[in-house]
């Protein structure tokens, strides 16, 4: 789904399919655990939440709060729509466009941010900046994204999909520190990486 209603910023190619397919990608709890995001982790941040897949899935494994944010309106009522399903009292979902006006959270506020299928957008560098300010040293980024080394079901364009690689090395020049590159057993279709702030 692709609200062209939308304004802003949105990250090139980052339209949805329906939630039904995506979700059908995703071990989201498995995923999460492997990249560190679980126990007391502190508060999350998720850039780009799309359905909530995993949000919901966050702040299950977390004790913390999880602040999700989507620029698409229909994203963030379904983030809102599936945590309140579930009963949890621990999501905020914002209508926000992360690269015009930030996550909206103090600096090192929070122990751990999500960086799912998004770096490709136009200036990742800017996006892992943010995602640093709003850390807490120590804190963790972890991302993922679509492998480059097989054809996939979805994802952006070979000419924009970043490889863990890349990532790392935007992390790197964003003032983040590699921790490990993380495969992801439970998920044929992506590559998984954990970040820290020095
Ligand atoms: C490919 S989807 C991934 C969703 C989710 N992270 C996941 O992996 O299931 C990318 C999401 O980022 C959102 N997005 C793109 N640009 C954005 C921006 N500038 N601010 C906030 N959200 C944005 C899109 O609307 C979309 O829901």
């Amino acid at each position: 789904m692709n609200d062209r209603r939308s304004v802003g910023m949105k990250a090139r190619e980052s339209g949805m399919p329906e939630a039904s397919y995506w979700e059908t990608f995703f071990n989201p709890s498995c995923i999460l655990e492997r990249l560190g995001c679980s126990g007391p982790c502190g508060d999350v941040v998720e850039f780009g939440c799309g359905y909530g897949t995993f949000t919901n899935a966050a702040a299950q494994l977390i004790a913390g709060r999880v602040y999700a944010m989507d620029i698409e309106p229909a994203m963030v009522v379904a983030t809102t729509r599936k945590a309140s399903e579930a009963g949890l009292a621990n999501i905020f979902a914002e209508e926000r466009d992360f690269v015009a006006s930030g996550c909206g959270r103090p600096d090192g506020s929070v122990g751990y941010a999500l960086l799912f299928n998004i770096l490709h957008i136009e200036n990742p560098v800017g996006l892992l900046r943010e995602a640093r300010r709003v850390l807490a040293p120590g804190g963790t980024v972890g991302i993922i994204h679509w492998r480059t080394d097989i054809p996939t079901p979805r994802g952006p364009s070979p000419d924009i999909r970043p490889t863990s690689e890349q990532c790392r090395s935007w992390g790197e020049a964003a003032g983040l520190e590699f921790v490990r590159y993380e495969p992801l057993c439970c998920c044929s279709w992506h590559w998984g990486l954990v970040m820290k702030r020095p």
